[in-house]
């Protein structure tokens, strides 16, 4: 490191950001902070914001934040080194001196820079040209069109022993810096050093600023090992301290919830890949990095907490992908910090999202996103998973090994809290302490003792359905877990929160009261809710009055309460995503609430009809086990998945809108 973090902090104490910023921002006061127009975007409304105190900018509308030294990089284009000289002149700080080594190390690096940027640009001039036109084909064969060719810089490495060398000699590179690079093979026992990358599709790696650090290369033919080549380490290059891709990603990543309900699909996202990277952007989530041919490091979940605060990790949901996730699990429970986690998304079995792509299009592949669970879903799932969990001593042997693993946890509000969670669950496997509300139903085994909103956050989740069977085989309770096995379907949900939303808003149920007699609803309880909602509503209709929806609220309630359903709202209110709550706020925006009412009655539409479907073609696949039976099946699935991929989307809609600052 150039200059000690003391001297920083010096320029940063002398320089507050309004000063820096407010050269080039007009700034207004705004309460401790002051704020302005996003100098990162074109903007009619102020959205970016500055604090002296935290000696920082936040800018909304494109979610870049920083400090002095990123705004002068970010507005002026400066690199670091810059940025630290030109605001350390303005506060009048001396700069260390760069010795006469710092200034030749300095040098030497500049230059593996040149090189591996000019061959960079050699490769992709290659894939263009006419040597390139076996790559071409390879890449339209894996669908990576011109698009995501110019985006990701692909190029082609040709045959020839020396092609890269003779194009960079004829650059003035002598032989050292193209071997420091990482460009050619050297080593005591061969005479003439040679490009390392020869008859390959490349992919350049670049460092979290953009430059060109490293290449992977990917053979065309089958037979040829190794499938993927990477450069060795070099001087600039230290695979476990990158992420592929994580300079374009960063850009566009928002931070994710943390543990919380489905996944924000904005959140960034880690899948094994070069190409699954490629695939992720192509499916609209471009905020996708990739560790580089091992698993994730330390140093790269720290990489990915400064770009998000819960990115989602992506495994294959096979065996080995299951114990990858697992293993990460391990990695980041230590490391954990409030406010910082990770998700965890699982493929279909034996599908990476580039399969996945081809296969299920971009919404199979959002809806695997978006389906993403928090981290402590996943733990509890290793460890509930391995033991049966009938007997007392087996659960006393799960608390046991449970407390071992969070005392890993090194922040000591994360240990609490996790270890608060734990013996939540681990409680609600005794069967005993089920609590006296013992009702049938998808969510009654938390709901029935306690009502906070945590245990209906596990909506698709195991708290939910632990407790809810008779037999007490966590393993049998797990095999159902839609994490590993995505066949429950999401109608009750969605059945719970049209009642709802219509029970807040009793004026949409004036309005919508004939669709509401139309839908087929497949839970018990909301059934009979369904039927005392419309029985209220058209009996108020009758009476007349000059409002439809005058008086019609305490009706309802009454109506509700003289059913004895009122314990059913309370756990069809923990069905919901916490995404989806603020709809029933009587005060939301009713436009809002409306156009989220039809959204989710659309989609409940379209899911009856894709489950009539579904039994039609699981019918037919019994009776006759053709392939074309087959791929019917296969298909609804997909259509299913892919619904479920819009609903995510929708997830939050209107959200936004309250949030406005
Ligand atoms: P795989 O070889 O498992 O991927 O390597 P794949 O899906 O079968 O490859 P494609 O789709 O046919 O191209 C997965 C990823 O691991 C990294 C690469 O990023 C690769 O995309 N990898 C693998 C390396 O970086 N180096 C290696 O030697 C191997
Ligand atoms: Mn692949």
């Amino acid at each position: 490191m150039r200059f000690p973090p003391s001297i920083l902090d010096e320029i940063k104490m002398r320089l507050p950001v309004t000063a820096v910023v407010g050269k080039r921002v007009r700034l207004i006061k705004a309460g401790r902070e002051w704020k302005g127009l996003s100098p990162f975007n074109a903007e009619k409304t102020p959205s970016f914001f500055v604090n002296d105190d935290k000696q920082r900018y936040f800018d909304f509308s494109s979610g870049k934040n920083g400090d002095i030294f990123t705004f002068v990089m970010e507005t002026e284009g400066l690199s670091f080194n810059e940025a630290v000289e030109r605001l350390a002149a303005e506060a009048g700080i001396a700069l260390p001196q760069l010795t006469a080594d710092d200034a030749r190390r300095e040098e030497r690096r500049q230059g593996l820079h040149e090189a591996l940027e000019l061959a960079a640009a050699f490769f992709e001039a290659e894939l263009g040209g006419s040597r390139g036109g076996r790559a071409r084909a390879y890449l339209d064969g894996r669908e990576l069109g011109p698009d995501v060719r110019s985006r990701f810089r692909l190029g082609y490495a040709p045959a020839d022993r020396f092609a890269l060398r003779d194009y960079l000699a004829s650059k003035g590179f002598g032989r050292e810096p193209m071997i420091d690079a990482g460009l050619l093979v050297s080593g005591d026992d061969i005479a003439v050093p040679y490009d390392r990358f020869r008859d390959r599709v490349m992919f350049p790696i670049a460092d979290a600023r953009g430059r060109i650090v490293a290449f992977g290369g990917r053979a065309m033919a089958a037979d040829v090992q190794p499938k993927y080549l990477n450069s060795p380490e070099t001087p600039l290059f230290h695979k476990g301290s990158l992420l592929y891709n994580f300079h374009q990603a960063r850009k566009t990543a928002r931070g994710g919830p943390v543990s919380s309900g489905p996944a924000d699909t904005a959140a960034i996202v880690v899948v094994e890949g070069y190409v699954d990277v490629i695939a992720m952007t192509r499916a609209g989530l471009p905020q996708a990095v990739a560790p580089l041919g091992t698993a994730l490091t330390q140093e790269q979940l720290g990489l990915l907490w400064r770009a998000a605060d819960a990115p989602t990790l992506c495994f294959d949901g096979d065996r080995a992908g299951r114990r990858a996730a697992y293993r990460a699990i391990d990695l980041a429970l230590p490391l954990l910090t409030p406010g910082k986690s990770v998700n965890f998304a699982l493929l279909p079995e034996g599908q990476d999202p580039d399969d996945l792509l081809r296969d299920g299009g971009a919404a199979a592949v959002r809806a695997v996103v978006a389906a993403a669970r928090p981290l402590v879903e996943l733990l509890w799932a290793r460890e509930a998973e391995a033991t049966p969990l009938d007997t007392p001593d087996q659960r006393a042997a799960l608390e046991h090994r449970v407390r071992e693993i969070i005392n890993s946890i090194q922040d000591e509000t994360v240990r609490r809290h996790y270890r608060a969670e734990m013996n939540g669950r681990i409680a609600a496997l005794i069967p005993d302490s089920r609590g006296p509300t013992r009702r049938s139903g998808y969510n009654q085994g938390r709901a029935g003792r306690d009502s906070r909103p945590a245990a209906g956050g596990f909506r698709r989740g195991l708290g939910t359905s632990v407790g809810a069977g008779a037999p007490l085989r966590a393993s049998a309770a797990l095999s159902r877990h839609p994490l590993f096995l995505r066949t429950k379907p999401a109608d009750e949900p969605r059945e719970a929160l049209i009642l709802l939303v219509l029970l807040a808003h009793p004026r949409l149920l004036a309005r919508h009261c004939e669709e509401l007699a139309e839908i087929e609803f497949t839970g018990a309880e909301t059934r009979k809710l369904a039927a005392q909602l419309i029985d209220c509503a058209a009996s108020h209709h009758d009476e007349g009055g000059p409002d439809p929806a005058d008086g019609l609220a305490e009706r309802l309630r009454a109506q509700v309460r003289r059913a004895g359903l009122e314990d059913a709202l309370t756990r069809l209110r923990l069905l919901l995503r916490p995404g989806d709550t603020w709809a029933l706020d009587p005060e939301a925006d009713p436009a809002d609430a409306e156009e989220m009412l039809r959204q989710v009655m659309v989609l409940h539409r379209r899911a009856g009809a894709l489950n009539s479907e579904l039994r039609a073609a699981e019918r037919a696949l019994a009776e006759d086990e053709s392939e074309a039976n087959l791929a019917w099946l296969r298909d609804v699935k997909m259509q299913l998945t892919s619904l479920e991929g819009t609903e995510a989307d929708i997830d939050g809609f209107g959200h936004h809108g309250h949030l406005r600052i």
